[in-house]
């Protein structure tokens, strides 16, 4: 018997302290990054049978594991000596994703403590990992006490003031361990003894809310103490009662806090304080907060020590009752917003007197903090934007109706004082501060970047510096749009979940960012948004829908290929990027619906539901930027579309074990894609309306018989060579340019049109001053300033999608649809082929790099140029995978985990 099944059969009958210690000679790998549900010990979770996941850690070549335990327990001391929950025993295999937790049954507030440990390629044991932990939140209705409670106002549009509502206890003896479950009609913060809780902004996040709200737990253990003790909330508008909802109609009127907080002290008496009438309330100095107009601070109404003990809350009344709303309540599925990072401007500019301009060198999302000493009264206005006009000063026309403005009024008395906005966030580069005699030093501001919980996962880099800038506005342009959904632009008065900027990037966004729980959350929205036909939005959570109202099939905002395609290709590419299953299995009857809304309304296969069309096309028959002037027709568009999804879902069924789903969706596939060669293709592979876009569609979507590939690939290349080797696509066909260029042979013209440096191109942008991708090629030229600015924002991420081509095709790191989550990577880099001639063009790329890092681990994938045109790949492939290698004009090969060089 060789040592590994000696190693694993010993390990049989595990539940004594003896077995848990651990074995003689060790592996030399580790376990690490324990998860569950995508995160490092959570607390709060809604699931009772969640996932858990750890990375093998293993230096040696073929590194893989062979079998895992795993236990689980109440405590950390039982974790060491008797799992009192779970005990996998030694199970065979390499398993390391999302192993279902399946130990004692789980309720609200159940916290787990677990660690695993592996046996390796040789059948070695590792040592135990580190100990994570999870926690559930509070699961349903009935483990509520709180009850929903506000402050009565005369105003009850957007701008109403922000209420303050405070619950003064006192505990016996000293807190061990105490939990604060939170959620609001509104955005909430909580306070606790004159400290905020948390470091989350604009919780708790934006659903459907006539469906459901989010509530979140936090570990307050440390702020609370033994004798007198204050519970505070402060509601803000948010997404439920401001401009962003209310003026489409939907949305709230009276802001509303439950609140529950639950302390075990060291006397053993449990102490629950929760919201009710015997909360005090009062206004203070939020006299207004608004998502697109921005928040109105009066400091001179500040009550200072409202959260804290020994406050006399003079004047402060009873807090109303709120009618409970009659949603669901689940434990967050959101992952905080946080501030992420802070930004130092450059030297203040006054392009005006008295209007102090700071550039932050970055266009981005947030909020400025500033520290500013003024007399009492003072008021002080601060606006945002994302450009300068010629001038100097700010530009604020493309922000529309939105009024992104701050203003501070001083609390005076001498001492500095800080301002950090809470209920509000705004897109910019640059703010404008008036009001003051004297700017500000540059120390006292900052622009502090806030987006949804996502750690960076990718990092691409080459030798080419306009596309690293490129990929930095890319990288940007997500941390600018993921605020809890994927907005399509963080500035203007829209910040909308639109389904189609979504769709198109969400492979960019999965290599960038962790974006699992992201949009784990995410498809839920668009799910509770989808019509009761099956019609996806055309943004989630769906603006537009009422819960007081039935809305026909056609009035729906929504139902529009491409964008509400939204709700198949997210889960569909969380299950490829990541391997959630679990999701897929969720939201599969809701993707079903939509193929099935489709078919009802396709003639002949024929779809022709696509309002957006190719949204901001270069290739129309008018000037007018209007979307039904495109030269793509809508119909051949819609019914691509509708070939695709249908497609994905078929895939997804495969996957799911749905044999009967799997045999309709193919039958519906090929009457699709038969009606859209019989409409739209003629016999010689032409398209009938000769786009870029429609080949494209034709070729990524696999709708041509294979005789007709070379032929329509032949259009294709002389479609962008009568754009000079431009592109002349927008949202729709932009993303594919890439992809199927090097799927068809022709790497070689998708780097010159990345290269391009003349309108319209990425680099374009780049070279007028770009910091993130705009929503038009030339929303600003250095030649002829700002486009038009009803349609001009500078952070819209939605061409940022050709990052998915650079890290999957340039640097070569390709997933496998076959063995998903990168389990087997296809290594596949695509040099310029031009790059071996003796003479290559000038700016071409000579070396690129792409570095991944998956849940297995770290993929990297590098090529240089020798300066005699040789090409040298290195590659590493994780732990626990495999990879086929695939490099330019040699047979592929599989190799298992190991850093490689190939000359
Ligand atoms: C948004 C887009 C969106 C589009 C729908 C615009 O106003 O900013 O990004 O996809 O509407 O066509």
């Amino acid at each position: 018997m060789n040592s590994s099944a000696k190693n694993l059969s010993s390990a049989k009958s595990l539940s004594s302290a003896k077995n848990l210690s651990s074995a003689k000679n060790l592996s030399s790998a580790k376990t690490v990054d324990l998860r569950c549900e995508f995160v490092v010990n959570p607390i709060g979770i809604g699931e009772t049978r969640p996932r858990l996941s750890w990375r093998m850690e293993d230096e040696r070549d073929a590194a893989r594991q062979t079998a895992y335990r795993l236990v689980a327990a109440t405590t950390p001391k039982k974790l060491d000596t008797h799992p009192d929950l779970w005990d996998t025993g030694f199970v065979k295999g390499g398993q390391c994703l999302d192993v279902i937790y399946s130990g004692k049954p789980l309720k609200s507030r159940s916290r787990v403590f677990w660690k695993v440990r592996i046996a390796d390629a040789d059948g070695a044991e590792t040592d135990w990992s580190e100990p994570a932990s999870f926690e559930l939140g509070l699961l349903g209705e009935k483990d509520w006490t709180a009850g929903w409670i506000g402050r009565k106002t005369e105003n009850d549009g957007y701008f109403q003031p922000s209420p303050f509502l405070r619950k003064a206890f006192r505990l016996a003896s000293e807190p061990v361990s105490a939990r604060l479950y939170a959620t609001a009609l509104g955005l909430f913060e909580m306070r606790v003894n004159g400290a905020k809780v948390g470091g989350d902004f604009l919780t708790p996040g934006w659903t459907l809310y006539f469906k459901r709200v989010q509530s979140f737990t936090y570990d307050v253990t440390p702020l609370l103490r033994k004798g007198p003790n204050v519970l505070g909330g402060i509601l803000g508008t948010g997404w439920y009662t401001g401009a962003i909802t209310r003026d489409r109609s939907q949305g709230g009127k009276q802001l509303a806090l439950r609140a529950q907080l639950e302390v075990l002290c060291a006397d053993g008496s449990r102490v629950v304080v929760a919201t009710d009438t015997s909360w005090k309330t009062s206004f203070g100095p939020i006299l207004s907060s608004d998502i697109y107009h921005g928040e109105h601070y009066d400091a001179t109404r500040e009550r200072i020590g409202w959260d804290s003990p020994g406050f006399r809350a003079a004047g402060w009344t009873k807090a109303l009752e709120v009618a409970p709303p009659h949603i669901s309540v689940d434990p967050a599925r959101s992952l905080p917003i946080r501030a992420q990072q802070e930004l130092a401007p450059g030297a203040c500019a006054e392009p005006r007197p008295g209007e102090f301009i700071y550039d932050f060198g970055q266009n981005m999302a947030g909020l400025m903090r500033v520290t500013l000493q003024a007399p009492r009264g003072t008021r002080v206005r601060l606006r945002f934007g994302e450009m300068l006009n010629p001038d100097g000063t700010l530009y604020t026309e493309n922000l529309r109706s939105a009024k992104v403005t701050d203003t501070y009024v001083c609390r005076g008395g001498g001492s500095p004082e800080t301002y950090l906005p809470r209920f509000t966030f705004h897109g910019f580069r640059y703010a404008e501060i008036t009001g003051l005699d004297k700017a500000p030093a540059k120390e006292d501001v900052a622009a502090v970047v806030l987006h949804s919980e996502m750690e960076q996962t990718g990092w691409f880099t080459c030798s080419n510096p306009l596309v690293n800038q490129l990929q930095s506005n890319i990288s940007w342009g997500q941390r600018g749009n993921y605020l809890d959904v994927p907005t399509d632009c963080p500035q203007r008065d829209e910040r909308l979940g639109w389904t189609g900027d979504a769709q198109v990037f969400i492979r960019t966004a999965a290599f960038n960012r962790n974006v699992a729980g992201f949009f784990t959350k995410w498809c839920l929205d668009l799910e509770d948004s989808q019509s009761p036909g099956g019609a996806f939005p055309s943004f989630a959570p769906n603006v537009c829908a009422r819960a007081d109202e039935q809305v026909s099939e056609e009035d729906f905002v929504g139902g529009e290929s491409a964008w509400a395609d939204a709700g198949v290709v997210c889960p569909w590419n969380e299950y490829l990027c990541y391997g959630d299953r679990r999701l897929l299995e969720r939201r599969y009857a809701g993707m079903l619906k939509w193929i099935d809304w489709q078919e009802e309304r396709s003639v002949d296969g024929i779809l022709d539901h696509a309002r957006y069309g190719d949204w901001l096309a270069l290739d129309v028959w008018s000037l007018s930027p209007r979307y039904d002037r495109q030269l793509t027709p809508r119909p051949l568009i819609s019914t691509a579309c509708f070939a695709r999804t249908t497609a994905i879902v078929r895939n997804a069924a495969k996957v799911l074990g749905r044999e009967d789903d799997v045999r309709r969706l193919s039958h519906l596939l090929a009457r699709v894609k038969a009606a859209f060669n019989r409409e739209f293709v003629t016999p010689a592979g032409r398209l009938v309306s000769e786009t870029q876009t429609a080949y494209l569609l034709a070729l990524a979507y696999d709708l041509l018989p294979d005789d007709l590939r070379d032929k329509a690939m032949a259009h294709l290349v002389r479609k962008f060579a009568e754009h000079k080797d431009h592109l002349s696509t927008g949202f729709v066909g932009t993303p594919l340019i890439g992809p199927v260029l090097s799927r068809f042979g022709r790497t070689d013209l998708a780097y010159k049109v990345l290269l391009q440096k003349t309108y319209p191109g990425w680099l374009f942008s780049v070279l007028q001053g770009a910091t993130t991708m705009w929503e038009r090629w030339n929303s600003y030229t250095i030649e002829a300033g700002f486009g038009d600015a009803s349609m001009n924002s500078f952070n819209h991420y939605g061409y940022g999608a050709i990052g998915e081509w650079l890290y999957a095709t340039v640097a070569g790191i390709e997933l496998d649809e076959d063995d998903p989550a990168f389990h087997h990577v296809v290594i596949k880099p695509c040099p310029p082929p031009e790059i071996s001639l003796s003479a290559p063009p000038e700016d071409t790329v000579t070396w690129a790099e792409g570095r991944l890092m998956t849940r297995y681990g770290l993929v990297i994938s590098r090529w240089e140029a020798t300066p005699e045109g040789r090409l040298v790949f290195s590659f590493t492939v994780p732990p626990n995978t495999t990879a086929t290698i695939r490099l330019p004009g040699r047979k592929p090969y599989d190799v298992p985990a190991g850093s490689y060089t190939v000359r």
